[in-house]
């Protein structure tokens, strides 16, 4: 693993961006978000891509994404909450970053994803449903690639930065 760059994982909604570009800010690293950089490589949105070529195109997209920034060093790094599905993704990720999982209860997620219209897994009625269902076949992954969890339901940004930088400064 290398400690100068940190990758953020996680469900959506567990807050990978705002936590990334605030950690990447107080540390001095560069911050990536691997959906903004697919979108602007794309020069389309997420929701358009999953359209277009459906989810396998765009996981194809995002394995190659991920495995560019991987490769850079000193940053920050919040990747799209279903990267961990890809074994090459979870090998190249634990190779080149100390791992964050930001975890949340599935009330908390579904609370802060409200009627977000932008990303397209969570298309249905029953988002809180789904939410579940998608958590519920990627805790395992999540926690397996973790060097450490960072517990987010009751931590405000700078808290949950707080403990980030408390355990990657002990690792
Ligand atoms: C996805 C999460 C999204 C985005 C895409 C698929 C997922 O990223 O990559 O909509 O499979 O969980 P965020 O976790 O940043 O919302």
């Amino acid at each position: 693993m290398l400690r100068d760059n940190i990758f953020l994982i996680g469900f959506m909604g567990a807050g990978k961006s705002s936590v990334g570009r605030r950690l990447a800010d107080v540390l001095d690293k560069g911050f990536y978000d691997s959906d903004r950089e697919i979108e602007r490589r794309v020069g389309t949105a997420i929701g358009w891509i999953f359209d277009l070529e459906g989810e396998a195109g765009f996981r194809a997209r995002e394995r190659d994404m991920i495995t560019e920034l991987a490769g850079k060093k000193d940053i920050v790094l919040a990747t799209g909450g279903g990267a961990v599905l890809d074994e090459s993704l979870r090998k190249v990720l634990a190779e080149r970053g100390f791992m964050v999982y930001l975890r949340a209860s599935p009330e908390t997620l579904s609370q802060r994803i409200g009627r977000d219209k932008t990303r397209p897994l969570l298309g249905s009625e029953q988002p809180m449903e789904t939410v579940r269902q998608l958590l519920a076949q990627r805790e395992a992954l999540y926690q397996g690639l973790a060097d450490v969890i960072v517990d987010t339901d009751e931590l405000a940004v700078k808290d949950v930065v707080r403990e980030i930088r408390k355990h990657h400064t002990l690792s």
